[in-house]
């Protein structure tokens, strides 16, 4: 243990579960002080008491600019000041190429998926400016290499790629990082419904293990330990970063 992100107030959105929670628990390991901001209220107070510094469980979706709103503010009153943004919350659903993917669909994971990065950088700038902070984008290997039946899913991701260099180039000059970090699969409740979501769920989770060089498909706790990094001063010099979490699964072609 240590206190690399001591004094400093995180806001992780999806913090209730799978990656978002192992993050908040990792920076509170840290010494930070954690507001998760999650549409599940039950899980996000669970993580909320789980942490072992001050925490702050707020209810909303990431997709409603006045809910995001409203929980920037709740950190704000609570904590005073917000040193780093975390945006972690997403779906993956549909598993589907896009011609079958559904407009309803297709706009869902644009809302929750990208456009929260838009809200909650429109409604914590101004914090951030203040505490020459840092955002963090948890994005996907996906978005960087594709993934087949997956389309919708894999643009939101692409696009929060973009929008961490195009961030980094604008917010240097207010000494606010922003970076990304790019899993392959995680085993998350969320992987678990994707797996289910495919013909064989049960060859799935084999290919799952075996995509990964180093042998195995992870839990949130190696993602969270790269977050904590990168929102440390350790990485102060760190900014535009895509960093994959992979365990090289996207390197080479293999026999
Ligand atoms: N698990 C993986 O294999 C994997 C791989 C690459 C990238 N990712 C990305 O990591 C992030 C977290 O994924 P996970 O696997 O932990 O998912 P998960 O479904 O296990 O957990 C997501 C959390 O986000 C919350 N959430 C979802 N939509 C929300 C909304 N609109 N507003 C507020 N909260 C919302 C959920 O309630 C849940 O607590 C996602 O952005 C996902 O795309 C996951």
């Amino acid at each position: 243990m240590s206190d690399d992100l001591a004094g400093k107030v995180v806001l992780v959105t999806g913090g209730g579960n799978g990656i978002g929670r192992e993050c908040a628990i990792a920076y509170a390991r840290e010494k930070a002080m954690v507001a998760i901001l999650d549409r599940d209220i039950t899980t996000a107070t669970r993580t909320a008491a789980d942490l072992s510094s001050p925490g702050l469980a707020v209810q909303g979706d990431v997709s409603n600019g006045e809910a995001v709103k409203q929980a920037i503010a709740r950190v704000l009153e609570k904590f005073g000041r917000i040193d780093a943004v975390h945006n972690n919350a997403g779906i993956a659903s549909p598993s589907k190429p896009l011609h079958e993917t559904t407009e309803e669909e297709w706009d869902n994971l644009q809302r929750i998926n990208v456009k929260s990065v838009y809200w909650t950088t429109y409604h914590a700038f101004e914090a951030l400016s203040a505490s020459k902070g840092a955002i963090l984008n948890t994005a996907s290997m996906v978005g960087i290499i594709g993934q087949q039946d997956h389309a919708a899913y894999v643009a939101t991701k692409g696009a929060m790629i973009s929008l961490t260099k195009a961030m980094a180039v604008d917010y240097a000059r207010y000494s606010i990082r922003v970076n990304a970090i790019c899993p392959a699969g995680v085993w998350t409740p969320m992987l678990e419904h994707w797996c289910e979501e495919q013909q064989n769920p049960e060859s799935i989770r084999k290919y799952l293990n075996d995509i990964h060089l180093l042998g195995y498909c992870p839990r949130g706790d190696v993602i969270a330990d790269a977050a904590a990094f990168l929102l440390s001063d350790k990485a102060r010099f760190i900014t535009g970063c895509i960093l994959p979490v992979s365990g090289g699964a996207e390197l080479g072609y293999r026999r």
